[in-house]
């Protein structure tokens, strides 16, 4: 994928909790996080003595190519951010300046660990729906705002197969949030869900703890004894 076409911009360890009720056994379990880019959720996590493998086509790129275009692209989103703001719920988050500090802590948080955890193998250059793993090699699997968040670009079957080849590489897989950019209930949730129940595996919406674009508070949770 080219950097042109990736808009990096990455959430804490404190909204990866919130978004899939993460416990405290999970985070000290083997988690796969599909599409991290450059949230601050592994280095956080590693800094807890935890262990998550992020993957991404983003980090194809160097830091300094990925610093570049995080300084390119943050002015655009956050323009974006206050013309749109009635669809974002602003209680957690205050303000656009809040949410600007905290994005770009995050993400400098994520470059400040970036060539370690790349050469620790925590950052891996990868894309769904392929992933570089063994059959469950991992306890959970996440995605935080790249499936169904982009229902209108990827279509249900490109969701089937990647959530598939998620549940391969992990016994428990949850997605985050079910609404597409417009903030609209992902077309694919339930075809989705349909698809894996018939492959025999166990598919709930479980209310999370946390919203801030406007009725993206539930995750899909997937689990297998496949
Ligand atoms: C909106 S960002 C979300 C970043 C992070 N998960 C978070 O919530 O802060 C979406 C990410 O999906 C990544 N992405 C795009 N195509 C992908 C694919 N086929 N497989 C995995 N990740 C992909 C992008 O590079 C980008 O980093």
């Amino acid at each position: 994928m080219e950097l042109e076409n990736i808009v990096p911009w990455g959430r804490n360890l404190t909204e990866y909790v919130a978004m899939f009720l993460l416990t405290s056994d999970n985070l000290n379990s083997k988690i796969l996080g599909c599409g991290d880019g450059p949230a601050s959720f592994n280095t956080e996590v590693d800094l807890h003595d935890g262990k998550v493998v992020s993957v991404d086509p983003l980090y194809a790129y160097s830091k300094q190519e990925i610093m570049q275009r995080i300084d390119d692209v943050t002015e655009e989103v956050m323009e974006q951010v206050v013309k749109n703001k009635e669809d974002f719920v602003w209680h957690s988050i205050t303000s656009t300046g809040m949410l600007y500090e905290m994005r770009i802590e995050a993400m400098t948080e994520f470059l400040i660990d970036y060539n370690e955890g790349k050469e620790e193998g925590r950052y891996v250059t990868a894309e769904l729906p392929n992933l570089p793993f063994k059959e469950k090699e991992f306890d959970l699997a996440l995605s935080s705002h790249f499936l169904f968040l982009y229902s209108e670009q990827l279509d249900e079957t490109f969701h089937i197969v990647s959530l598939i080849e998620m549940l391969r590489v992990a016994k428990e897989v949850r997605v985050f949030p079910l609404v597409n950019l417009k903030g609209e209930r992902s077309p694919h949730v339930d075809g989705v869900r349909k698809a894996l129940e018939n492959l025999g595996y166990e598919t709930s919406i479980v209310k999370t703890g946390y919203e801030f674009q406007k009725g993206a508070n539930e995750m899909l949770k997937v689990t297998t004894t496949l």
